[in-house]
């Protein structure tokens, strides 16, 4: 017995979650996407995972490098999650963007509320997607609240 596809996608819409971008660079190529996948997995090594579908331009980057970054945005970069998920800006995802460049060789977006540099641990076979686990080598912090996603939509934090 399946579950039906939208029966499986109206659950997990119910899962509220951080919004990030995660950039890579290979070759003078920069690029990034769009991740609510993120999730923290080990302590000790320090190791992060993030879930991309096989055929996104981004994961070919990760892959040929090594390396990549997680831009966690705070509460007033919806806008910077549209366009990092937007087809519309797939060939000059960068372009516009404030950012610098990480010790890795990864774009660091300007506003995040932290900035994670990761080296490929491992990564996995998960379906129509792969698990990508990162093994942190340095971090930056940044202030505010987080941009939160929800059901769809975008949310802010709201005290109980
Ligand atoms: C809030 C939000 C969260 C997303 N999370 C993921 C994710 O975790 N994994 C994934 O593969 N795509 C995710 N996407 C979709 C990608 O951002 C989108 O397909 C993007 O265009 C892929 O870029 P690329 O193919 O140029 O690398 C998400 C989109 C949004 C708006």
């Amino acid at each position: 017995m399946s579950i039906a596809e939208e029966d499986f996608k109206a659950a997990l819409a119910r899962w509220a979650s951080g919004v990030t971008v995660v950039t890579a660079a290979h070759d003078g190529v920069l690029h990034g996407m769009t991740a609510s996948s993120f999730t923290s997995v080990s302590l000790s090594p320090p190791l992060i995972s993030i879930c991309l579908d096989r055929g996104t331009r981004t994961l070919p980057l990760i892959e040929s490098s090594g390396h990549f970054a997680v831009n966690v945005l705070g509460a007033e970069q919806a806008a910077v999650s549209n366009h990092f998920a937007s087809s519309r800006t797939e060939s000059d995802r960068l372009g516009g963007q404030t950012f610098s460049m990480g010790t890795l060789g990864c774009p660091l977006l300007a506003g995040a509320l932290a900035h994670l540099q990761c080296k490929v641990f491992a990564i996995y076979p998960g379906g129509d997607h792969v698990i990508v686990l990162g093994e942190v080598a340095t971090s930056q912090l940044g202030e505010g609240d987080p941009l939160l996603y929800f059901n769809g939509a975008y949310r802010a934090l709201r005290a109980p």
